[in-house]
């Protein structure tokens, strides 16, 4: 079996550093060809790169690359706007994993290469959707998710050859830290309270998207974007009607996909991320590491419950955003990356998040999606009004 080469984009975050696992454990399969990420840890992006030895290492920080080329002798170093899309042209798979809108170029530039995309930055996906969805059309493009709940319904949809007899998919949720509170509960939540999630290791701004529910509701748009088109167009023609969220606290099984004939088939294993970032690197084989596997003596109940819309309310928002379409996705995104970043540096409180996401939606202003560069214009635009709001309602 050749190897596939990989290039790594976001390699110091999470995600990035569970890639550099699941490459280390297959290592005649998998070659790590060129990584990078946005300058800001660049002891630790050097350390990989000499640990992983890729030809080319980019940041997206300009300033750094007179010290990354000193200290790299042996690495091409790429620079500035565009340095890691770039490493689209040096891998049959880019692992996307950087954090935010900022992972958009990383996205747009591996379709339009004809490549794979290993995307676990969802940000980039809801907010340019109909821009992503042009690229995926690109001779040679497949998008295959990490996301662990897509990549569940992925791999469940494997077990069905007609599209039509989708019924539902349904996201599970872990429910995050705050599960069971009413919102008065949640008035007086802390920073570290919302970074300590139950299940999973993430970076700051996921971690705060799941406490929220945020993440779930990004997550039910990305799911449309996904799966909602129709067969042979990526899709299986589900709609916002036929993405349901359930609470699921375990994190084992980590979604699922009903059809017409009421049977539901799920994916089940423990929670790591390495699991699916394996499964996007070796699509349509499997990895043949296993991680996160099951030990069935120990196992002993999974539990569900309705997600609460009322405590959390970006859910709801995000369904509505979704089903508003156009630019309303990249709106909210952009609000919600605002607010999330302003709840971190202690600036508005926890329960704020959901009040600055609702006041901006309501100066949403319709844009359609025409191109990117609209998309961009909308989510500075919407940048600027959560600013605005976030100044506005700040404690
Ligand atoms: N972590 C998970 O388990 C998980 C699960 C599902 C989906 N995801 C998704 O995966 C993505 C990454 O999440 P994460 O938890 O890995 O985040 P993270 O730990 O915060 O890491 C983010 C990565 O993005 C890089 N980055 C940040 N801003 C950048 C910019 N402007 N230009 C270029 N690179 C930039 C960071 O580089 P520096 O370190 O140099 O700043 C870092 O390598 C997110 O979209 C998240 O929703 C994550």
């Amino acid at each position: 079996m050749s190897s596939s080469r990989v290039a790594l984009a976001g390699s110091t975050g999470s995600i990035g550093t569970q890639t550099l696992d699941v490459i280390a454990a297959e290592p005649d399969r998998f070659e790590l060809t060129a990584l990078g990420a946005s300058g800001r840890k660049l002891d630790l992006l050097i350390a990989q790169a000499e640990a992983h030895r890729p030809k080319v290492v980019a940041v997206a920080d300009e300033t750094a690359a007179a010290e990354l080329t000193a200290r790299l002798p042996q690495c091409e170093i790429r620079a500035g706007d565009g340095a890691l899309a770039s490493l689209a042209n040096e891998a049959e798979v880019v692992v996307n994993g950087v954090v935010g809108f900022a992972g958009l170029p990383v996205t747009l530039a591996t379709l339009e290469a004809g490549q794979r995309l290993a995307l676990a930055n969802k940000e980039s996906l809801i907010a340019a959707g109909p821009v992503v969805q042009r690229a995926r059309r690109t001779p040679g493009a497949e998008l295959v998710p990490v996301d662990s709940e897509h990549c569940a319904i992925h791999q469940c949809l494997r077990a069905n050859d007609n599209p039509s007899r989708v019924e539902r998919l349904v996201l599970t949720a872990s429910g995050g830290p705050f599960r069971g509170r009413s919102r008065a509960e949640l008035e007086a939540v802390t920073i570290d309270e919302a970074l300590a999630h139950p299940t999973w290791s993430m970076g700051p701004k996921i971690t705060v998207d799941s406490s929220t529910l945020m993440n779930k509701g990004l997550e039910v748009i990305e799911a449309n974007e996904l799966f909602g088109a129709p067969a042979g167009d990526h899709g299986v023609g589900i709609g916002f009607d036929q993405i349901d969220v359930v609470v699921h606290p375990q994190s084992i099984i980590h979604s699922m996909v009903e059809f017409t004939d009421a049977a539901t088939i799920a994916q089940l294993s423990l929670p790591d991320m390495r699991l699916p970032i394996g499964y996007a690197l070796a699509y349509p084989d499997r990895s043949t590491t296993p991680f996160g596997r099951i030990d069935w003596s120990t196992l002993s109940r999974l539990d569900f419950e309705p997600p609460d819309l009322e405590a959390f309310g970006c859910l709801r928002l995000a369904y509505a955003a979704g089903r508003a379409g156009e630019t309303s996705p990249a709106w909210l995104n952009a609000a919600n990356e605002e607010a999330v970043a302003a709840f971190l540096a202690g600036r508005l409180r926890w329960t704020q998040i959901a009040d600055v996401l609702a006041a901006a939606l309501d100066l949403y202003d319709g844009t359609p999606a025409t191109d990117l560069e609209t998309v961009i214009d909308t989510d500075q635009r919407a940048r600027r009004i959560a600013g605005e709001v976030i100044e506005r309602i700040a404690s």
